[in-house]
């Protein structure tokens, strides 16, 4: 008798998402840094940002997410054996925040967390993949969180202006594919990459084993910016090819919401209708890790985003690190 191969998809089921109370509009930033409403739209889109209050932390804006999440998914949190942070904002150098959602929680999962800045969520998705498909782990709760506004140096108005905090957390499920019930569901394909040859064009200015201090962010724009066009568009051609789709497949975009000017500018670079492109940014700035599941929370709960869409997410983030993947939302109606 030939060996009996159980096929698995990892699919999507739940998602949520969390900002700070705390909100700014440009006007009210421009009150402490040299800048302008004007100026802020017109560059990034942006007009509001929220930030953690003083003693809000990263795992907390996690926990909120994700509890969300999981109501979303219709699980029991006890079913939940992996847990991937995705944050460039840990609560503590050590341990990952990661552990400490388990612990609020109060669940048992393997739990870590995973730091390739704004790629963070893509990164993820794709550790969760590779973790999922070899059999062993069945539901993971993925958060992107970051506490960007404690990296921000308010006298650096280039790059001040353009973050802000909150997290989102996704539920993704392994299934047995029998009889082909799944065959075109869930995560489809998922590309990652970095290149480390451009560690200085988005980089703090501190860190542990540098000089003990988390330091400030340091952006070279405009190079981050043609970077930014280039790599979203060509690691989501990559995972388009990889799964077999092409961009008219895609129902939705969700890109990162780094900036407005850069989601348009790849949409025409793909040549991809801007409306059918999930745009946050305008609502909370660049949230890092945040920033996909956030846009992807509001898209599905205003049910923008429905059940069996298939949909493109991809980002790109300091390292350089970037990345892509393409994923049917939900299962099937028939289960
Ligand atoms: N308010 C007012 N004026 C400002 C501000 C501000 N907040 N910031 C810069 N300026 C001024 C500059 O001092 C400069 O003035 P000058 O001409 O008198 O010297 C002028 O505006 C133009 O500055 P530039 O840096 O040339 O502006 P640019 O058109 O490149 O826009 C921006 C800057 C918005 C940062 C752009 O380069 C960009 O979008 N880069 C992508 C960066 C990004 O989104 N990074 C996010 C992290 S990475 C990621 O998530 C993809």
């Amino acid at each position: 008798m030939g060996d009996y191969v159980i096929s698995y998809r990892i699919i999507l089921t739940g998602v949520g998402s969390y900002l700070p109370k705390n909100k700014f509009s440009n006007d009210s930033l421009a009150k402490f840094v040299d800048t302008s409403d004007e100026w802020i739209s017109k560059r990034s889109g942006i007009r509001y940002r929220h930030f953690v209050s003083d003693n809000e932390t990263t795992s907390e804006m996690s926990y909120n997410a994700a509890k969300k999440a999981i109501k979303n998914a219709k699980i029991s949190k006890n079913n939940i054996d992996l847990i991937i942070v995705a944050t460039t904002t840990p609560d503590n150098t050590f341990p990952s925040t990661a552990t400490l959602v388990q612990k609020k929680l109060c669940i048992n999962a393997v739990s870590f967390d995973i730091q390739a800045v704004c790629a963070g969520f893509v990164f993820a998705l794709s550790v969760a993949k590779s973790m999922m498909s070899d059999g062993y782990y069945k539901n993971c709760l993925i958060i992107g969180a970051d506490s960007m506004s404690k990296l921000l140096d308010w006298k650096d108005r280039s790059t001040s202006v353009l973050f802000g905090d909150g997290a989102g957390a996704i539920i993704l499920q392994r299934v047995e594919n029998i009889n082909d019930v799944y065959k075109d569901w869930g995560i489809l394909s998922s590309v990652i990459h970095s290149d480390g040859q451009f560690y200085d064009l988005l980089k703090t200015n501190g860190g542990v084993s540098t000089n003990q201090k988390t330091g400030f962010i340091e952006m070279v724009g405009k190079e981050v910016f043609k970077h930014a066009v280039d790599k979203l568009s060509t690691s989501l051609e990559e995972a388009l090819l990889s799964s077999n789709k092409k961009i008219e497949d895609v129902d939705w975009l969700v890109p990162h919401q780094a900036n407005q000017r850069i989601i348009t500018a790849v949409a025409d670079r793909l040549n991809f209708d801007i409306n059918k492109v999930i745009s946050t940014v305008k609502y909370h700035g660049n949230t890092s890790a945040a920033s996909i599941p956030l846009a992807l929370d509001k898209a599905i709960s205003s049910k923008t985003i429905i059940n069996g869409n298939l949909i493109g997410v991809h980002a790109i983030g300091g390292g350089l690190s970037w990345g892509a993947s393409i994923i049917r939302i939900g299962k099937p109606k028939i289960l």
